[in-house]
């Protein structure tokens, strides 16, 4: 049961400003869904503008490495050097990879290559090669806040069906992204989504995507692509979270590597494509924060 603030009395969100000149009217328009039995977010998933004011700094940061990878990426490079980029570039602005030892993770970056569905470890072993795919997923922590984005590489010549996979994963993101904003329902986004994948004839792992980010690494609420799948909820202003659908060209069946536990490979050996963005809930829409 949320408790009913006084309206003089200083907001929840942590703003300073009286409750009724800040979330007041927010919360009643809320208690009105959920008086209709439509789930909404908690309190702990709404952000306050100091804190995206935060989020953003180290949404800039994400964005400069990925820049910095898309400059250097190239035919023969080893994905440990997408790594030293990765934590060279993060350190040189002051902030920290968030992978790096996260539940164990030994490296700054996930490098997921062709059928490697997510999580892949850099490796020197690991050279890319004309025609491959690569997700490259950042993260960064600057001053405590997290940002999270990443972006698919066509190494050279990539072949027409591998690239269009690529794209098409690329423009389910925009879908999606089109679909956030307040009032609207988070399914809404999944739908976006799934629709356009599997018109394409490609299926979207179901178990593995989004989250809320910002103040910690992975937030509430899991954010799915297949519909009625995930948890679902209205959206609200001040609501972050990424949208980072994994499309696969064949099944969305899928296994995790048993020595290290953390890389995730199709089933069926088909290619994998994600792209990732950082999407903040305005009062008038979205704004994309990290890409
Ligand atoms: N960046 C991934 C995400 O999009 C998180 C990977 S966890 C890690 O949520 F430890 F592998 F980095
Ligand atoms: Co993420």
């Amino acid at each position: 049961m949320l408790e009913k603030l006084g309206r003089n009395l200083p907001c929840w969100c942590g703003s300073g400003k009286k409750y009724k000149t800040c979330h007041m009217a927010m919360d009643e328009r809320l208690s009105e869904y959920r008086f209709r039995g439509i789930p909404t977010p908690s309190r702990k998933m709404i952000k306050n503008q100091e804190q995206i004011a935060k989020i953003r700094e180290s949404c800039k940061v994400n964005v400069a490495v990925l820049d910095a990878v898309a400059a250097a990426i190239r035919p023969g490079m080893t994905t440990k050097e997408i790594d030293e980029i990765v934590y060279g570039t993060t350190t040189a602005m002051g902030a920290i990879p968030a992978p790096l030892h996260y539940q164990g993770f030994p490296y700054s970056v996930c490098t997921s290559v062709n059928e490697q569905i997510c999580h892949g470890f850099p490796s020197e072993k690991v050279v890319l090669r004309e025609g491959d795919i690569i997700n490259v997923d950042c993260s960064s922590i600057l001053d405590g806040y997290f940002s999270d984005s990443s972006r698919m590489f066509c190494i050279g010549e990539v072949p027409p069906e591998k690239r269009k996979l690529v794209e098409v994963t690329k423009e389910c993101v925009d879908l999606g992204l089109e679909a956030v904003k307040p009032w609207a329902m988070l399914s809404d986004v999944a739908r976006a989504v799934y629709d356009h994948a599997t018109a394409n004839g490609y299926s979207v792992v179901p178990d593995i995507g989004g989250h809320g980010v910002g103040i910690a690494f992975h937030e509430d609420p899991f954010v799915c692509y297949v519909p009625g799948r995930g948890e679902d909820m209205v959206l609200a202003p001040g609501m972050m979270f990424t949208i980072e659908p994994m499309v696969n060209m064949g099944g969305a069946a899928h296994y995790t590597d048993k020595q290290n536990g953390w890389e995730v490979y199709t089933k069926d050996g088909q290619p994998s494509a994600q792209w990732e963005i950082m999407v903040l809930v305005t009062e008038d829409g979205h704004e994309v924060l990290s890409w």
